[in-house]
């Protein structure tokens, strides 16, 4: 049996390991919050270089902006009625920018620069695949 000091010290190294970042450590910092504003459904989102997010409707998910050089995609999924979409969560035509707010809407994905006004629609949910 470990002592209790050992086991405490195994614990915290344990923790430590497994919240640490696993990624290099960027200056750019920016976030992409993408918001599900579909009261009835959650939405599935999968963004480049993150699995599968599920997001509940009225809540948001933030995800960071590790190279602000690059641009970075997300796939959604409607999940109650099946329809996706993909979008360019990020490009550098944000750049300046802390926050990129994204909405999820009925009618399609919006993006605004300071999540309260100038929401634009930029893609449309669709319900076929093609492939
Ligand atoms: C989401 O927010 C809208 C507007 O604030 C509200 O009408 C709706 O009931 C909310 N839905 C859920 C599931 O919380
Ligand atoms: C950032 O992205 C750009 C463009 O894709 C790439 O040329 C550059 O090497 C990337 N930087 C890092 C640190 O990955």
């Amino acid at each position: 049996m470990a002592s209790p000091r050992i086991s405490l010290l195994l614990l915290v190294l344990t923790l430590y390991i497994c919240t640490g970042q696993s990624k290099t450590i960027s200056t750019d910092n920016i976030d992409v919050r993408i918001t599900n504003k579909i009261a009835s459904s959650t939405i599935d989102v999968a963004c480049s270089e993150e699995g599968d997010i599920i997001v509940n409707p009225n809540t948001s998910h933030d995800w960071i902006v590790w190279n602000s050089s690059s641009k970075y995609y997300c796939e959604a999924i409607w999940t109650v009625t099946n329809h996706f979409a993909s979008i360019v969560a990020y490009s550098r035509r944000f750049t300046g920018l802390k926050i990129v707010f994204w909405e999820a809407r009925e009618d399609g994905w919006y993006v605004s620069r300071d999540g309260k006004s100038g929401w634009k629609k930029e893609a449309e949910w669709e319900s076929e695949i093609v492939n």
